[in-house]
């Protein structure tokens, strides 16, 4: 997507909007199928990423399954075109009507506690089952994005496999499937292998196992120092441990799965911005303040997370120094932590947040009833309109009590 175009989206659709780059995903998605060498492998998507309905289909058009998170996800998911062979529900805190609602769509479960694997077994005894367990490692890109290790909330720990293995069999559940998801957002390759051996050593200890599911996590460089990912020499590690594991205990038959979601999608959007006010404080500051913000893109003020930030409108100009900030009432609504040297920005340039295609407008809300950002596709030298900007409505409220006014 090169400026020309950019600034073409803004002007046609308007802004705030969020830009996806179809080909971008497709990339991302061939690199995975190609650094993993280990024949029987498939890639979950993790749609809790993004689950903008084109992009999905894209997605499943490319052959993936999905990882979803929520009794919503896989309707969504569901709905969408997806297979449901090819879904799996990763339950946190999974509620009796969660598990039920997704049993009973034919949907496997992936059960994160042995209490919730006996009352699945106590209700839906002779049914298949995948385990989350807790490898004890952890990594991600901030403290907030680690998902194992002793402090984590996820998973069975893997040192109670063989309780979780009684469960199953006292209540003649099938273990399918066992899965781990240790962090998003991890760039080194130590942590992902290490854990993957104490899987593995787990997964010895269940028999007839369909499938072992790595997680997702895969990061991306969102800092212009940061080093890419050698997902080739990755893929390739992590084929060869996991094709020893299954030549030994399953005759090389067991599948390899896998769940990224930001490796995916992130790369292939951008936040399209406009400036509507500039002003420098006392000390000095400039501030560049938009027309979206922390609503729609939380990562800055939750993470501390980085995001390029480009002035397509201007990339030429003299580099100044800039917070640039959005529209919210709240003092964390940057998207920028430390000043940014930015071409010049005038009042009405438009500019390009970069890397906000995961965990952007999926993480976005309703805060200070603001609408969504449009979203927009692009294919190659094309681009179409995905979702017009959308809000709050009374649908979902009881009206009758309300005094209603018409507004003028
Ligand atoms: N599988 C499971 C069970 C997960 O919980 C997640 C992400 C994934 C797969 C996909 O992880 P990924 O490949 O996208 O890193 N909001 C944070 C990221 C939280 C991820 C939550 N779980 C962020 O913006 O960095």
């Amino acid at each position: 997507m090169n400026n020309e175009m950019l600034l073409e989206i803004a002007e046609q659709y308007g802004t705030p909007t969020y830009v996806y780059d179809l080909e971008k995903v497709r990339e991302q998605i061939r690199k995975l199928k190609e650094a993993f060498t280990y024949s029987n492998t498939s890639i979950l998507y993790a749609m809790k990423a993004n689950f903008n309905p084109h992009l999905v289909q894209e997605i499943l058009s490319q052959g993936l399954g999905i990882d979803a998170t929520s009794p919503e996800e896989v309707n969504w998911a569901l709905m969408l075109g997806a297979d449901k062979n090819s879904v799996m529900f990763t339950g946190n805190s999974m509620s009796d009507s969660d598990m039920r609602e997704v049993h009973e769509k034919g949907v496997l479960l992936n059960i994160d506690s042995k209490q919730r694997l006996k009352d699945f077994g106590e209700k839906y005894s002779g049914s298949a089952v995948c385990i989350r367990i807790n490898p004890n490692i952890g990594d991600g890109s901030h403290s907030h994005t680690i998902t194992g290790g002793e402090e984590s909330k996820f998973g069975i720990p893997y040192q109670e496999i063989e309780e979780a293995v009684g469960i199953a069999r006292n209540h003649h559940i099938r273990i399918v499937g066992i899965h781990h998801h240790i962090g998003s957002g991890w760039l080194n390759m130590d942590s992902p292998l290490q854990a993957l051996e104490i899987i593995l050593e787990a997964a010895s200890k269940i028999e007839g196992l369909k499938f072992v599911d790595i997680g997702g996590g895969y990061g991306i460089p969102y800092k212009p120092e940061e080093e890419e990912l050698d997902m080739f020499k990755l893929g390739e590690r992590m084929s060869n441990l996991f094709g020893d594991f299954s030549n030994r205990y399953y005759q090389g038959n067991l599948e390899l799965r896998m769940e990224p979601g930001r490796f995916i999608v992130a790369q292939a959007g951008s936040l399209l911005t406009q400036v509507t006010t500039l002003k420098t404080n006392p000390g000095g500051r400039n501030f560049a303040g938009t027309d979206t913000g922390m609503n729609h893109l939380i990562r800055v003020a939750l993470y501390e997370a980085y995001h390029g930030i480009e002035n397509v409108s201007n990339p030429l100009g003299e580099l100044v120094s800039y917070f640039v900030n959005g529209n919210v009432c709240e003092s964390s609504d940057f998207f920028n932590k430390e000043s940014r040297k930015l071409p010049q920005i005038r009042v009405g340039d438009i500019l390009r947040i970069r890397d906000a295609g995961a965990y952007g407008d999926s993480m976005g809300s309703d805060y200070q009833m603001r609408l969504k950002p449009t979203e927009v596709i692009v294919g190659g030298d094309k681009h179409f309109l995905s979702r017009r900007r959308s809000g709050i409505t009374l649908s979902g409220y009881e009206t009758q009590n309300l005094n209603l006014q018409s507004q003028k």
